[in-house]
């Protein structure tokens, strides 16, 4: 059977289609001026975070004009650092790990929202283009106090 030109433009319409939504999945973003890539990074066992240069000591990094790095660190039932300060304009890369069991680490009106899973490091790159304040909640049932684990994040001007 003959494909007709109109049959092919619609097969072509619906590839480009099928193409835009991965393209979204991937890339997508919430309205807020961020975009994000998930990935995983080297892992680093609880016992370890004491001595790991990334870890020992979680914080802000800034690595280039307008790129930071943020290292976290989940425990019961907090977040390190906390608050999370990083400028708007900025391209910030989280590195998150659990000193003791699974915790998640959403923040609040975004699309960030990860496992921290203990030995394990989640890498999550995302633009901050406006300022803002952002609460950080675990998503992950981690005990008692699960409910009350809770950090901010805020992009200031
Ligand atoms: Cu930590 Cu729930």
């Amino acid at each position: 059977m003959r494909i007709h030109t109109y049959e092919k433009l619609w097969l072509a319409g619906s590839f480009v289609l099928i193409v835009g939504f991965i393209v979204t999945i991937t890339y997508g973003s919430v309205g807020l001026g961020i975009t994000m890539i998930d990935d995983e990074a080297d892992g680093v066992s609880p016992d370890e975070i004491p001595s790991d240069e990334r870890f020992s000591d979680p914080r802000v990094e800034q690595v280039g004009e307008d790129e930071y790095e943020v290292y976290v660190v989940a425990m019961t039932f907090i977040f390190q650092p906390d608050p999370i300060e990083v400028p708007a304009n900025s391209e910030v890369t989280f590195y998150v790990t659990s000193r003791d069991v699974i915790h998640g680490f959403e923040v609040a009106g975004t699309n960030i929202n990860s496992m921290a899973i203990p030995g394990q490091v989640a890498e999550l790159t995302v633009e901050f283009d406006e300022p803002g304040t952002y609460g950080i909640v675990c998503n992950e049932y981690c005990g008692p106090q699960h409910h009350t684990m809770e950090g901010s994040l805020v992009v200031t001007p």
